[in-house]
């Protein structure tokens, strides 16, 4: 089976066409086409949705069709040699998804193809059922039950998978998400948005000693988070210097990710002996930090050796359609186009 999946909710244009094995063993990746507005928001030290929306209205025909393209399903002027649409319908920003799912709609009613609406998190999470048969990737598929962990820049959350329809939501930030303290810290350090990969390069240079900033609800029993906290021990550690030097804001940035690293690791791992799972799947922009990932990775061998720790690879971390077409390969709620609308405050049900 064939999917083209469509991602438009934040400021990325994403197009990917997915092939699902019969048996569903595997899932391989025909192409993945994803155009950036990022360049637009660096100066801003945010998204701001309208510039992003007005970007995926002159991107998403085109990124489509380089994506059908690439995956040679392309037919002439018949409908393309696809099964399926799958199209992100939230959470997201309200502009930027009605530009993806008004296109999917519409894609869905001329062709004669079934829509399957896919919820951003877990799109996240299943790009880890991604690309299994490539040499590069685990060999096998992520086991049940897991801990899933979405970090990325709008959501930081932690969710117990019994199966792939038996999902439960563990816990999450009270406040800012995990990418999103990347981003307010790298503000007040003057990095561009997005900060999270910046901060992680600066990291290795710093002196894990030199700044120790809170850890937030670490031992709390909740599965949650807050990051609010951290960003103001920055600010104030920011207001007190007189000088600001390289070496510095490399100290600071390695301290920021020492205490996001340490809270996430902890509070993922007290989930997994929490609910005894055999695997632990990251997704999300954050994701993409190794830092992070190898530190969990480590600790997880530690404690408990019998767990298996899955992250995607680096660019199915950030967004991106191919996990999104994943996604609807494994959940499968096909609809038909007259029942889907976007929904930018969709989380977990
Ligand atoms: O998942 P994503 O592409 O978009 C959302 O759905 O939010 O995540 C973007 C977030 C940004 O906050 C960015 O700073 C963060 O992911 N990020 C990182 C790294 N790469 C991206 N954070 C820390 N380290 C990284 N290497
Ligand atoms: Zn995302």
């Amino acid at each position: 089976m064939k999917i083209l999946g469509i991602e438009t909710s934040c400021d990325e244009t994403a197009a990917s066409v997915v092939e699902v094995s019969a048996d569903k063993t595997s899932v391989s990746l025909l192409s993945s086409v994803t155009a950036t507005s990022l360049h637009l928001h660096a100066k801003t030290g945010g998204i701001i949705p309208e510039v992003a929306a007005r970007s995926q209205m002159k991107e998403i025909i085109p990124v489509i069709c380089a994506a059908l393209q690439q995956a040679q399903v392309l037919q002439g002027s018949d409908s393309p040699a696809i099964d399926a649409l799958a199209i992100t319908y939230g959470p997201g920003l309200i502009g930027s998804l009605l530009v993806g799912v008004e296109t999917a709609k519409t894609l869905s009613f001329v062709w004669e193809k079934p829509l399957i609406p896919v919820n951003h998190l877990f799109g996240h999470i299943y790009a880890n059922w991604l690309g299994q048969n490539s040499a590069e990737q685990h060999k096998e598929l992520p086991k049940f039950p897991a801990i899933g962990l979405i970090i990325s820049g709008g959501h930081t959350d932690i969710i117990y998978m019994k199966n792939h329809e038996h999902v439960e939501w563990l816990g999450g930030t009270r406040d800012d998400a995990a990418g999103e303290a990347f981003d307010k810290i790298g503000r007040l350090l003057d990095i561009p948005y997005p900060a999270g990969p910046t901060i992680e390069r600066l990291a290795q240079q710093g002196d894990p000693k030199a700044y120790q900033f809170p850890r937030p609800l670490m031992y709390d029993k909740a599965l949650d988070f807050s990051f609010s906290g951290l960003k103001t021990a920055v600010l104030r550690a920011v207001e007190k210097l007189e000088n600001r030097n390289g070496q510095i804001i490399a100290d600071i940035a390695r301290g920021t990710q020492d205490a996001i690293a340490e809270v996430i690791v902890y509070k993922t791992l007290q989930a997994a002996e929490q609910y005894d799972v055999s695997s632990i799947v990251v997704g999300g922009g954050v994701a993409a930090n190794k830092t992070i990932t190898e530190r969990l990775r480590q600790e997880a061998q530690k404690k408990m050796p019998e767990v298996t720790v899955f992250v995607p690879e680096r660019v199915l971390c950030t967004d991106n359609a191919a996990m999104i077409a994943t996604a609807a390969a494994f959940q499968h709620t096909q609809k038909s186009w007259r029942e889907v609308t976007a929904n930018p405050e969709l989380y977990f049900d």
